[in-house]
């Protein structure tokens, strides 16, 4: 059926075609989030250097949590939205407090840490702990919104809620890393926003927004 061939075939897709990057190199919780955060509003070429410092400069949960506020904010400069690096210190302060520095590995507990939404707390606990749950951002709704041919406006929260219920039946057992990531890679390299490459994509053969010439329309959004 269609989803298991989804799952199957973007998985080997995955295996033979996944980038190198260095966090993926690790499955240290804390390097994980950290990449999680950088990369949610910049691109992965630019990423790589400050993820590779920040990581070098505060190594742990702990180091992060103590370090000068200047020096956290200091590293972040070129990355932009530096709302994003004073939440990153003020959470590793509570993982300190409430949890003796560790990421806590459930949807409760890493939802209530501050600057973690649905699709960080998601890729957290499917990548580094192999937690079966969804990690849908804009990329995944791309994707599925194409492959399922769903018309629904990816502006709209219900949308979401309905893609996250859709991608968690898509996870095979014990693969939620991969298969996660596999997802976000196909978006970033495959089924890209402009000129998807279809030709060479795992799962063109059963993909309903290609068969119905939609790829280009789909996903579907109202308000920027
Ligand atoms: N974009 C968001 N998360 C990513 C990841 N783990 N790997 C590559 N690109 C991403």
């Amino acid at each position: 059926e269609a989803k298991t061939y989804f799952s199957r075939e973007l998985l080997v897709w995955y295996d033979e075609h996944k980038r190198d990057l260095p966090w993926r190199r690790s499955r240290n919780p804390y390097h994980i989030w950290i990449s999680e955060i950088m990369l949610q509003q910049t691109r992965v070429d630019t990423v790589i250097p400050y993820f590779t410092r920040f990581i070098e400069k505060f190594p742990t949960v702990e180091a992060l949590a103590t370090a000068p506020e200047e020096e956290v904010l200091k590293s972040w400069e070129g990355l932009g939205y530096y709302s994003r690096a004073r939440n990153l210190q003020a959470a590793a302060q509570q993982v300190v407090e409430r949890h003796e520095g560790i990421v806590p590995n459930t949807p409760e507990e890493i939802s209530a840490l501050k600057g973690i939404g649905p699709y960080t707390a998601g890729a957290v606990l499917s990548i580094a702990y192999g937690v079966p749950v969804p990690a849908v951002d804009g990329n995944v709704m791309r994707v599925l919104s194409r492959y399922f041919c769903l018309e629904d406006d990816i502006a709209k929260g219900p949308t979401r809620v309905k893609m996250e219920v859709l991608a968690k039946e898509l996870i095979p057992r014990g693969r939620a890393s991969d298969f996660n990531q596999a997802l976000m890679e196909l978006g970033a390299m495959v089924c890209t926003p402009k000129s998807p490459g279809c030709l060479t994509c795992p799962v063109m053969k059963h993909c309903e927004g290609r068969m119905n010439g939609m790829e280009l329309i789909l996903p579907i959004k109202t308000k920027s």
